[in-house]
């Protein structure tokens, strides 16, 4: 796609995610009952005065750890999701152990031996101390990280709303719920849904498939090829590193690595909610883009801490100051 058609779509979406996104805030704040979150809305331009070479600083962070291992945008776009489903986005998955109170969410299933990237995380909030010092949240560093890992791999870019704060808790018992490999597509509609995320979302934000590793016992190949357990497959077996509309081809040729993905296709439920999407999806990669920026706005917008809320970190793996 040209550089300058892209550009002329994103100004149309630009509009778009603004006007969606004030309602949903709203309901999404009301849906988890968070008092404090529901009235005030996240904005583009946060860090506009306080720090305007935020995004700047996390981009630069990213190239250099991607020079290192070029898995880490892909690593760093999957904590943002990691995060927001849990708890809403308040950087809670970026909480180490500090038992009793603290229980990290690094260890659920979900997590464990999986989530990665968090030493790029502590060196972009070191970069942003430094720069600004106590003033860009963890659970905002996660959102911009995760726009800045797919706008370098080629995928679309956005303007990430900003203004969470950081949650003091983890939730082992949310985190053990997150989206698995075999739930059912019924089960992942409805833990979408319980996020006000609806099928084009599920459909779209599965696309991050596009790029990133999957261990091999996750795949519906389940390491069949004789690999030990462990061993690292791109999930997007056609254009790996890119960030493209490949998945969704990959998708409609039943080669898809895992079996949620699978599911938005093969499941007798999906020719009547997500099938369709994956069709429009893998033959107009501009409207995917657009979708995908979308959801993403929309995926950042959950539960979100704001106002005097939570706190900043200056650690993203503690909390400031234990009142216990
Ligand atoms: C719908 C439910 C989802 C399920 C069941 C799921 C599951 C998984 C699994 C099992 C892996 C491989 C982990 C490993 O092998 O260690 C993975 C990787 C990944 N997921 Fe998802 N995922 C889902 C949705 C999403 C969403 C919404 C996003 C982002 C918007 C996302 C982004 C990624 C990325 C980028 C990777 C590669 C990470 C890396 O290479 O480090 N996933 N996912
Ligand atoms: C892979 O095989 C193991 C052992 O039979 C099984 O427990 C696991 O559920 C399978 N995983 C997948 C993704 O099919």
């Amino acid at each position: 796609m040209a550089a300058s058609s892209r550009f002329a779509s994103l100004g149309l979406l630009l509009l778009f995610a603004a006007h969606c996104c004030a309602v949903f805030l709203a309901s999404a704040g009301a849906a988890h009952g968070r008092p404090g979150a529901a009235g005030s809305a996240l904005s583009s331009t946060f860090y506009d005065a306080s720090c305007p070479r935020a995004h700047d600083i996390v981009r630069h962070v990213i190239q250099d750890a991607r020079v290192v291992d070029p898995r880490i945008p892909a690593s760093l776009n999957r904590l943002h999701f990691h995060d927001c489903f849990v708890n809403g986005c308040d950087g809670s998955i970026l909480l180490d152990d500090d038992l009793p109170v603290i229980q990290s969410e690094k260890h659920v299933p979900a997590n464990k031996n999986s989530a990665r990237g968090f030493p790029v995380v502590d060196n972009i909030k070191t970069a942003l101390e430094r720069a600004c010092p106590g003033i860009v949240s963890c659970a905002d560093i996660l959102a911009l990280a995760a726009e800045v890992s797919v706008e370098l791999a080629g995928g679309p870019r956005w303007r990430v709303l900003l203004g969470r704060r950081d949650g003091t808790t983890t939730n082992i018992q949310s985190a053990n719920n997150l989206p698995n490999f075999f739930d059912p597509l019924d089960v992942l509609q409805q833990k979408f849904r319980d996020v006000n995320l609806d099928d084009t979302d599920l459909v779209a934000l599965q696309g991050a498939h596009t790029f990133g590793k999957v261990q091999c016992q996750f795949t519906r190949q389940n390491c069949t090829g004789g690999q030990a357990r462990g061993a690292l497959e791109n999930l997007d077996r056609v254009t790996p590193k890119v960030f493209d509309n490949e998945y969704y081809a990959n998708l409609l040729q039943g080669r898809a690595q895992l079996p949620s993905d699978q599911v938005m296709l093969s499941d007798p439920a999906a020719a009547a909610t997500t099938a369709p999407i994956v069709h429009r999806f893998a033959g107009n990669q501009r409207d995917f883009f657009n979708n995908f920026a979308v959801s993403m706005v929309k995926m950042g917008n959950i539960s979100p801490l704001t106002g005097s809320a939570g706190e900043i970190r200056k650690n993203c793996r503690r909390v400031n100051r234990r009142g216990y």
